[in-house]
């Protein structure tokens, strides 16, 4: 069954969002930066927020496991390794959401013991009202509502990452 998408944040809105957190990403990391994109949600975001930013990056992906339907199943599991070391590195991690954090915090403490210099944290959205683990993002692009969210890169069983706005989808009854 298709289910129309209902447009939340426009392609302008994000665009003029990306700019800002790619200034000031680059004026906190003056040295430069790894920026590492969580796959395959940050796609769409890493590759904008990345050329916007003034300093020197190198890019690097991590696949976790991610959501079947609507919600989360609660596990977290890695599907692809970075392919740089980031000992001794100013790194930041790119999401695309940050819904109940269990994510994140995987992410956090499998990262923190490879001994970056820094670890910041980047999200393109996020549902602060869905919070299962109280973490945050240092540089967060929109806070929205519990809503199911599709787009600029964020599926729904695959679908709809194309988009280039964010949208989202009603539940069925
Ligand atoms: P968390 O572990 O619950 O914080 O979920 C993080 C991941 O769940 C995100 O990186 C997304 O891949 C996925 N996710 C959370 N909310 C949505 C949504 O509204 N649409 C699509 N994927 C979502």
């Amino acid at each position: 069954m298709d289910r129309k998408p209902i447009p939340l944040i426009s392609a302008p809105e994000i665009q003029k969002r990306v700019g800002q957190l790619a200034r000031r990403i680059s004026g906190d990391h003056p040295r430069g930066l790894v920026a590492i994109g969580i796959l395959k949600g940050s796609y769409v975001f890493m590759a904008d927020l990345l050329r916007r930013l003034s300093v020197p990056v190198l890019c690097d992906f991590l696949m976790v496991s991610s959501y079947r339907g609507t919600r989360s199943q609660g596990e977290v599991r890695l599907l692809l390794d970075l392919s740089l070391p980031i000992e001794g590195q100013d790194v930041v991690l790119v999401e695309d959401i940050i819904d109940t954090g269990l994510t994140l915090h995987f992410l956090k403490k499998m990262l923190l013991a490879r001994r970056p210099r820094s670890l910041k944290v980047c999200c393109l959205l996020d549902k602060p009202s869905r919070r299962e683990i109280p973490l945050g993002a240092d540089y967060v692009g929109f806070a929205i509502a519990d809503r199911f969210v599709v787009g600029y890169g964020i599926d729904h069983n695959e679908r709809y990452r194309n988009l280039p706005y964010v949208a989202y989808l009603k539940v069925q009854p």
